[in-house]
């Protein structure tokens, strides 16, 4: 009689114990989460700000639109970038960098060619090669054309293959 007492005052405290320890365990799970949660949406939020703040800085007003008559090809030494107005209208910027070694490519009107002085690459008027050791064609940056500026994103140089009339940017 007094064991059997004993024993069931002394499995109480273990249950009580038991049961305590799977709340803490419980709790301790729901820290976890929320800490992991926490991580991703902070890791999120720096990201977009970043982003936001990098296409603030490399969007280029490159001039306005009038200012770039139909069939010309206009340097832009600060930002290392042709600006070429299309016939019809349309721009593409190009960058001034050869694709070989990285000298910059001058325009030659009479030619209506781009020309690289260090090892006579030469590129048509969308940068196509014309003549090697040049790679590939001169990358090109997306323009964006918002209320009668032109603007060009120099964060977006891209490498091609070929030219395709969808690197060309018209006014809306
Ligand atoms: S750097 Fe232009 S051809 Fe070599």
């Amino acid at each position: 009689m007094m064991n059997k007492k004993d024993g069931e005052t002394g499995n109480a405290p273990i249950v009580g114990r038991r049961i305590f320890m799977k709340r803490i365990w419980k709790i301790l799970g729901l820290v976890a989460v929320a800490e992991f949660l926490f991580f991703i949406i902070s890791l999120l939020r720096p990201s977009r700000e970043i982003n936001k703040s990098r296409s603030v800085l490399t969007l280029r007003d490159i001039g306005n639109v009038e200012d770039f008559p139909a069939g010309s090809v206009t340097p832009d030494r600060i930002n290392r970038l042709y600006i070429i107005r299309e016939q019809d209208g349309g721009f593409l910027a190009l960058s001034i960098t050869c694709p070989h070694l990285g000298c910059s490519v001058l325009w030659d009107e009479a030619r209506q060619q781009f020309d690289c002085p260090c090892h006579s690459s030469a590129f048509d008027r969308h940068g196509v090669v014309l003549s090697s050791p040049a790679p590939r064609p001169l990358d090109y940056f997306p323009v964006i054309i918002e209320e009668g500026k032109v603007r060009v994103d120099i964060s977006q140089g891209t490498r091609r293959r070929r030219f395709e009339p969808n690197q060309v940017t018209y006014a809306v």
